[in-house]
């Protein structure tokens, strides 16, 4: 058999473009060159010859995050171009890419997620009123932007209109949401048919960061992320059967990661990502390796996945 023709894609128009290109520089890197003919595209300047190419393209590889490119959009074109790709299909990027509509599935499915209210740009929100449901601190953030940007943990009242504020420079619809203390966990599962959960891991953000912030997600050492998570295996358990029935509820395949927070009342889902940091150090690669697949060999698997037959989702 000759060599796969793989189209790396990367950059894009979201707010973690950088992210994006950093993660491709690395995949770039460890992937078989051997295996793999590579080419790369930012769909920023590189839509069109995509599409010219398409026909000779056996798979795509999506390193691309946030809006126009986990979302659905992407993966859409790629459907009509016959392109397989790695992850989730349309339906299943654009309900993860939307806090509020996971979170809609998340609750049908009984997934405990954490006490919220949604308001979309133009309406009224009674300040008080949320302070006197979610209680303080409240966490707003845009329904649909990833790596926390737009995000605020608010502690008093009055800042919460300037928070709401923020969030709508980056969406229609803002979650406020009840602070949940307690420690973040979060759980990658792998697979289409059998979906198979790949160790927990456990979230410290560094000093200084006062959650899981865009800073302490990317910065070398701003966080200690410990895998496999020390917690009780009876929880271990019910994070992973969560990290699976959330995947299952927002209709993914192949892979996801689901962010989560146990605290004295149990274990709340925050999101799942369908498009997970893909550096060799990110959360994905870490739980993979524990879980004994090493980056490159999860690269394949997840290259080897997305050209299984499809499923119509
Ligand atoms: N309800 C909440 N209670 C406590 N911390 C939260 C809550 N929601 C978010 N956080 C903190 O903010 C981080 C980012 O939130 P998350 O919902 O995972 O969005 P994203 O990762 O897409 O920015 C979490 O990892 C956690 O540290
Ligand atoms: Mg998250």
């Amino acid at each position: 058999m000759g060599k796969i023709k793989l189209a790396l894609l990367s950059g894009g128009i979201s707010s973690e473009r950088e992210v994006s290109l950093s993660g491709a520089y690395q995949v770039y890197d460890v992937l078989d060159k051997e295996k793999y003919d590579i080419t790369r595209y930012d769909p920023a300047t590189d839509l069109l010859q995509l599409v010219k190419d398409a026909e000779s393209i056996d798979a795509a590889l999506l390193i691309l995050h946030g809006p126009y490119g986990e979302d659905g959009t992407v993966q859409g074109l790629l459907e009509l171009l016959d392109i397989p790709y790695q992850g989730a299909g349309v339906l299943g990027s654009a309900l993860a890419m939307n806090k509020l509509a996971s979170k809609r599935m998340y609750e049908q499915a009984g997934i405990p997620v954490p006490a919220y209210l949604d308001f979309v740009k133009g309406e009224k929100v009674d300040i008080h009123g949320c302070v006197q449901t979610l209680g303080l601190p409240i966490v707003v953030k845009p329904a649909s932007a990833g790596s926390s940007v737009g995000m605020t943990i608010v502690k008093k009242e009055k800042d919460l209109e300037a928070a709401i504020a923020k969030a709508f420079d980056q969406d229609e619809t803002i979650l406020l949401e009840e602070y949940v203390k307690g420690l973040e966990l979060t759980c990658a599962v792998l697979g289409n048919q059998d979906v198979e959960a790949l160790p927990v891991i456990e979230i410290i953000p560094g000093e200084g960061h006062e959650f899981f912030d865009y800073e302490a997600k990317y910065v070398v050492g701003r966080t200690q992320e410990i895998c496999p998570a020390r917690i009780e295996d009876s929880v271990r358990d019910r994070v992973q059967e969560l990290a699976v029935t959330a995947h299952k509820s927002l209709f993914l395949r192949g892979y996801s990661r689901s962010d989560m927070i146990l605290s004295d009342q149990g274990v709340v889902v925050l999101e799942t990502n369908t498009i997970p940091g893909m550096t060799e150090t990110s959360l994905l690669p870490r739980a993979a390796k524990v879980g004994g697949y090493a980056f490159p060999e999860l690269l394949d698997r997840l290259i080897e996945l997305s050209m299984e037959k499809r499923r119509a989702v």
